[in-house]
């Protein structure tokens, strides 16, 4: 009674995610399973950045569907909308919005230089859209709206999450304090995973080969032949060295599960040969996926649950970034209704 203590601020963590398909186990261990355990520690704020998959050509059909099933992946993955705020990029305007107003911060010579641009824009000569080049003036206005603390974000967007910085400071430069400042989070034990075919190049579902990755709703029987026919070397030790990259991939994707660092799992494996260490690894995923793949299909049955979750978190994150951009617009100098 009049002694409370102010409850601390928790710290906010914002991630985005595109709708381009099935994760895969890639995409979990390196960044949705931490999304979900952070939830515990920060405030955090999960969406589908179907804006941005606009950037590529899309088929109307396959985007909402592969939407609903991204949102519904991030629900089955442990994403809980009672703890975090999930939502659909495109329910809230107010990304749009800003992400205007800050494409006329951005410029030219700073975005020519971005290497997914340069990437996207040679592997999509044909396409080479204004959005695919102020991509980073949206992703920007997703992260700055929330007032992030924290997003955690992989090698291929730092340079992004540089870009936004570069704006947090110009930004506030110009017009006083809007903007947070937003820190790179690199998860403790979040896993780089490569193709279980090719262990130099990393996992991703567009591989040609099937066999090279794992999505999270494989059956068992796939994943573990899957992992049977993984790319290792003509060794038989199972220990974490240069040079043996597909040992080491497995045993990155065995640690990132089981918790046990490489030397538990040398000694786990001592003398047993590749062949019994690669049906362990298999078992261990598939264990992990199972819930996952039980949920989602749950989920992806359950339309009426899905819109009226994302419904809800659409109000709410209307509701946290119409803040901010009142602030922006008011700041800025655009007239008040
Ligand atoms: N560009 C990110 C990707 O392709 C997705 C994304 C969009 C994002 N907006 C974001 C990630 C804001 C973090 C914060 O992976």
């Amino acid at each position: 009674m009049g002694n409370e203590v102010k409850p601390e601020r928790k710290k906010v963590m914002l991630s985005g995610i595109q709708p381009t398909g099935v994760f895969t186990l890639g995409n979990y261990l390196g960044a949705v399973k931490n999304w979900k355990q952070m939830q515990e520690e920060y405030d955090c704020a999960y969406f589908i950045a179907d804006l941005h998959s606009l950037t590529v050509r899309q088929e109307p059909t396959v985007l909402r569907r592969r939407t609903t099933e991204a949102f519904a992946l991030l629900l089955a993955c442990g994403i809980d909308p009672q703890k975090s705020l999930v939502f659909i990029q495109s329910h809230v305007q107010n990304h749009a919005e800003l992400g205007w107003i800050l494409m006329c911060a951005s410029q030219f010579g700073e975005l020519s230089r971005m290497t997914q641009f340069k990437d996207k824009s040679s592997r999509h000569a044909d396409n080479v859209n204004a959005g695919l080049f102020t991509y980073p003036s949206l992703m920007a206005a997703d992260i700055l709206l929330y007032q992030p603390d924290f997003v955690p974000v992989g090698a291929d967007q730092k340079q992004h999450l540089e870009f936004t910085r570069d704006l947090v400071v110009r930004m506030n430069n110009l017009y006083g304090n809007i903007f947070r400042m937003p820190e790179p989070y690199i998860p403790k034990n979040g896993s780089k995973v490569m193709s279980l075919q090719e262990p130099l190049k990393k996992m991703s579902k567009s591989d040609e080969n099937p066999n090279a990755f794992i999505t999270i709703l494989d059956e068992p029987e796939v994943i573990l032949r899957k992992f049977k026919r993984a790319v290792t070397d003509s060794e038989t030790e199972v220990v974490y060295r240069e040079g043996k990259d597909g040992i080491n991939n497995l045993m990155t994707i065995y640690s990132a599960i089981t918790g046990r660092d490489y030397d538990a799992i040398a000694r786990e494996f001592e003398g047993q040969g590749y062949g019994t260490f690669k049906t362990a690894v298999g078992e261990c995923v598939a264990e992990e996926l199972r819930p996952i793949r039980e949920r989602y299909k749950e989920l992806i049955e359950d339309k009426v649950y899905l819109q009226e979750t994302w419904t809800k978190g659409a109000d709410m994150a209307e509701k946290i970034s119409g803040r901010t951009l009142s602030k922006v617009r008011r700041k800025i100098g655009l007239l008040a209704k």
